[in-house]
């Protein structure tokens, strides 16, 4: 039975392709298997920590331990890499805001320089790998931190 005939008996040819188009247009974007369905994929963890080791490592540590006495502004007068564990203040920040940070990049206001200090990494890293670096960044909390920065991204 026609499209056009299952929805109203009155409709144009025109309107039922339309109308079919838009029950196939999904099907279609889900097997192409490309970008779209990608972003769309739910964030994996184990991805993201492959991502955190092969891009994070080198500033942050390989045990997300940041760099000694982050707290405070280095002699270039710059905040260095904070730590993502549980002694970090990662945690405070919403989903979004950590996107932010690491797709645009980031530097502390008071920071003596301009540049950023935290590297913009939406050149090289795809939005779904970002959220499963994000993803694997909340392995490293406390279950508190945890439920604390999911009420943030609400
Ligand atoms: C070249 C060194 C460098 C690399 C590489 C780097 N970061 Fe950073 N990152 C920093 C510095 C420095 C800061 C602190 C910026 C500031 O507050 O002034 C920072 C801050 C952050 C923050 C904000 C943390 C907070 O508690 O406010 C996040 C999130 C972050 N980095 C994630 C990442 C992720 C994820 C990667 C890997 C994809 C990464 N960084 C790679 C240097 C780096």
């Amino acid at each position: 039975m026609p499209v056009a005939t299952l929805v109203n008996g009155r409709l144009s040819m025109n309107k039922g392709i339309y109308l079919l188009a838009l029950l196939v247009a999904p099907v279609l974007a889900d097997a192409s298997g490309g970008a779209a369905s990608a972003n769309s994929a739910p964030p994996d963890v184990a991805q993201g920590r492959q991502i955190y080791e092969q891009y994070c490592t080198a500033c942050h540590g390989w045990q997300a331990e940041g760099a000694a006495n982050w707290q405070k502004l280095d002699e270039k007068g710059e905040m260095p890499p904070p730590p993502h564990d549980e002694t970090g203040h990662t945690w405070r920040h919403s989903d979004a805001m950590l996107f932010r940070m690491i797709a645009e990049g980031w530097r502390y206001p008071f920071n003596k320089s301009d540049r950023l200090t935290m590297p913009a990494f939406g050149e090289s890293l795809t939005d779904q790998e970002i959220a499963a670096v994000v993803e694997y960044l909340k392995t490293l909390w406390t279950e508190e931190q945890r439920e604390y920065q999911a009420t943030e991204s609400q």
